[in-house]
C-alpha cells in the first residue's frame, strides 16, 4: 500500500519524506488556505521534496476553465496530479486530461456509483472520503470494500483507490486489508502508525539491561 500525506505544510512533508516511507502528497483548497501560501509556490516546493504524485486541486467548476487551470498546475512539475471534483464537468475534464496522459485524482467521492464513473473517465486515482461518511453515520470503509470489489471485476478499470479523509490508524489498516492501493493520511495519523506502548516499554528494558553490561558496540579508540 502506498502512503500519501494529506497536507500542504512543507515542514511536515520534509520530515515525513526523510523517513523514506512517503509515496506522494495530496492537497486541497482547504489545506492550501490553512498553509497561508500561494498554491503555485507551495505545490512547486512540495514537488521538489517528493518524487511521487502531488495532487493539486482545480478551483474552477466549469469544464473549459478546469482545463485551463490544469494546464497551469501541470506546468509546475511532471509529478503533479490534477485533482478534480466528482461532478459532470470534473469527470469530463478527467477524461480529456487522461487522454493527454495527465495524472488525475477525482475527489469528493462518496458512493460506489461515483467511483465507477471516475474509473470510466480514466482517473489515475479516485478519492473516497471515509471519515466524512463515518461522521454522518454511514460506513466509510464499506464504500472502500465496494469500490475495490467493483474495480477488480474489470481489467479495463485501472484507477487506483486512494482512501481519503482518514482519521486514525484503524482506517489505514482496514483499507490495507481490503486491498486499497493508497491511503492519504494526515501527518499526525502517519506518525501514530509507528507507536505501540509495548515497543516503548520493550526498548526501555533493553536499554537498561544493556547499560548494566558496560559494553559499547562502537568501542572508543584510545589515542
Ligand atoms: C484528500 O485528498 C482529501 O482532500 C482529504 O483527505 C479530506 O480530508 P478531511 O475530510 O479530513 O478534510
Amino acid at each position: 500500500m502506498k502512503f500519501f500525506v494529506d497536507t500542504a505544510d512543507i515542514s511536515d512533508i520534509k520530515a515525513l519524506a526523510a523517513s523514506g516511507l512517503l509515496d506522494g502528497v495530496t492537497t486541497n483548497p482547504s489545506l492550501i488556505a490553512r498553509s497561508g501560501r500561494r498554491i503555485l509556490e507551495v505545490v512547486a516546493e512540495i514537488c521538489e521534496v517528493v518524487q511521487g504524485p502531488v495532487s493539486a486541486e482545480v478551483a474552477a467548476t466549469e469544464y473549459s476553465q478546469m482545463l485551463r487551470e490544469a494546464a497551469v498546475l501541470t506546468s509546475i512539475a511532471p509529478n503533479v496530479a490534477v485533482k478534480l471534483p466528482l461532478t459532470p464537468d470534473g469527470l469530463r475534464a478527467c477524461r480529456a486530461l487522461s487522454e493527454q496522459g495527465v495524472m488525475t485524482n477525482v475527489t469528493l467521492c462518496f458512493s460506489a456509483a461515483q467511483a465507477l464513473l471516475a474509473a470510466k473517465a480514466g482517473a489515475t486515482f479516485v478519492s473516497p472520503f471515509v471519515g466524512r461518511l463515518d461522521d454522518i453515520g454511514q460506513d466509510g470503509m464499506q464504500l472502500i470494500a465496494d469500490i475495490v470489489q467493483i474495480y477488480r471485476n474489470y481489467d479495463a478499470l485501472q484507477t487506483e483507490v486512494l482512501v481519503a479523509s482518514v482519521r486514525h490508524p484503524i482506517h489505514v489498516i482496514e483499507a490495507a486489508k481490503l486491498g486499497a492501493h493508497v491511503a492519504t493520511v494526515p501527518p499526525a495519523v502517519l506518525r501514530a502508525l509507528y507507536h505501540h506502548p509495548l515497543t516503548d516499554k520493550g526498548l526501555a528494558a533493553f536499554l537498561a539491561d544493556w547499560a548494566q553490561t558496560g559494553q559499547q558496540i562502537i568501542e572508543t579508540v584510545a589515542v
